[in-house]
């Protein structure tokens, strides 16, 4: 514990916080006012580059609190609860110990912050996988689950932003105490303290690498927008493809858009494949084995399996004793349809409410993206 007792007497300024440290600290700051700024849907990828960076931050900072010289190290953080405690009492008796680098309480924050980062990132990943199907765990967890891990990632947000204006409070009180700006040393790196008190280096070199390294991260991240044209505008995420069949595709393809199971309930593709042979007024002439071939991947897939947001919402959208055939009668197709005209229903370039193809260019996919909604003219 690097700790300096006040004294008013030959005081110079002395670096404290490295350059690393505090490109950290305010690049940390601003990934989370972005994050928070951008948690409505419609900025996903501003949001997910802003989780993305503070991975990296996190990642960054936890190898530094081995190698990154005095103050910034972790075995100059205070762990012992006892300390935290004698430093509580000392403020509240308005004579707090001062000490150069993090004071106990600010040790603490510290160990608060990082572990609520990284939990945070894990949610924020796992929710994005399971709501979205996009990111490293795309797929793992089904729509349902994603949101309750979204949920969670929420609730862990909202106790991150507590820590930071217990924080922000401590960092105002000792700067009182003290009557020196924490503030500004966080930003300058220097503090004043004794001629002979151990400086941190400004490891400048790491903090060039650093900076480049955020660049460009943020250049290959946002690269589709510098390349965007008016015919391809782009398309931020690209996740993993949906459960897919042959023969599935062949049979149920041949007459219109091949629906992927994930758009009806197991009940709806039971009766319709039982039924095939008077299927919207057509015979399918099936045989048995693949009527059982289709009806398996159809049932293991089925809108009840969550597999997309738009999966789930039909699935709940039906009430249980109804047995749909068409997902154009599902509820919640008809909510999301419902402020489109019969003029544009019935524009050749259209050309029928079954025609997905026509407005959704991921329709074949089965994923139907915000982004992949394209309506002709
Ligand atoms: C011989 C042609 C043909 C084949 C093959 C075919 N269908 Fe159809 N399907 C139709 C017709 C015709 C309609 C009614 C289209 C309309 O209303 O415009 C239809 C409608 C549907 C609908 C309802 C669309 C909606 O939401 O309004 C579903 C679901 C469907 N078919 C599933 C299947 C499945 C599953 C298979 C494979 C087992 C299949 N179809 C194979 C001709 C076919
Ligand atoms: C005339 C163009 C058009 C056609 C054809 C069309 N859609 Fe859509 N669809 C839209 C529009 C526009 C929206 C966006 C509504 C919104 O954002 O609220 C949409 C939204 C959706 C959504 C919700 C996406 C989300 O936000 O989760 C689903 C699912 C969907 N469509 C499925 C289908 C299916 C399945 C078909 C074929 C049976 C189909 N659509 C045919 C235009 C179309």
């Amino acid at each position: 514990m690097t700790q300096s007792q006040e004294q008013n007497s030959k005081q110079t300024p002395v670096r404290i916080w490295n350059i690393p440290v505090r490109l950290f600290h305010w690049t940390l700051v601003a990934c989370f006012i972005t994050a928070w700024l951008t948690r409505d849907n419609r900025y996903l990828d501003i949001h997910v580059f802003a989780g993305y960076l503070m991975t990296g931050l996190i990642l960054f900072r936890l190898l530094w609190g081995f190698i990154g010289g005095p103050y910034a190290c972790f075995h100059d953080f205070s762990f012992d609860w006892h300390e935290v405690l004698d430093y509580i009492k000392g403020v509240l008796n308005k004579k707090p110990p001062r000490f150069l680098g993090h004071n106990p309480a600010g040790s603490w924050a510290i160990y608060l912050l990082l572990t609520l980062g990284v939990l945070i990132v894990i949610t924020g990943l796992l929710g994005l996988g399971g709501e979205e199907r996009q990111g490293p765990l795309a797929g793992l967890l089904n729509y349902p689950q994603g949101k309750r891990l979204q949920d969670l990632h929420e609730l862990l947000a909202w106790l991150m932003l507590c820590v930071v204006g217990t924080h922000l409070i401590g960092v105002l009180v000792e700067s009182l105490l003290h009557k020196e700006n924490l503030v500004r040393a966080m930003l300058t790196g220097y503090k004043p303290a004794k001629a002979d008190t151990i400086a941190a280096a400004s490891q400048w070199k790491t903090a060039t690498v650093m900076v480049i390294m955020i660049i460009a991260g943020g250049v290959v991240w946002f690269q589709g927008y510098l390349t965007a044209t008016p015919e391809q505008p782009y398309q931020p995420f690209v996740g993993p493809d949906l459960p897919d069949h042959d023969l599935w595709r062949e049979e149920c393809g041949a007459c219109h858009l091949a629906f992927h199971p994930s758009l009806l309930p197991a009940r709806s593709w039971k009766t319709m494949m039982a039924e095939q042979d008077t299927h919207f007024a057509e015979d399918l002439f099936l045989e048995p084995d693949t009527v059982a071939e289709i009806e398996a991947f159809l049932v293991e897939n089925s809108a009840e399996q969550g597999l997309t947001e738009a999966a789930w919402k039909i699935n709940q959208s039906i009430p249980k004793d109804q047995t749909l055939l068409r997902i154009t009668e599902a509820p919640y197709w008809l909510k999301k349809h419902q402020e489109i005209s019969d003029a544009t229903w019935q524009d050749p370039k259209v050309n029928g409410k079954v025609n997905c193809a026509a407005c959704h260019l991921d329709a074949a996919k089965g994923t139907f993206e915000d982004a992949a909604m394209h309506l002709p003219n």
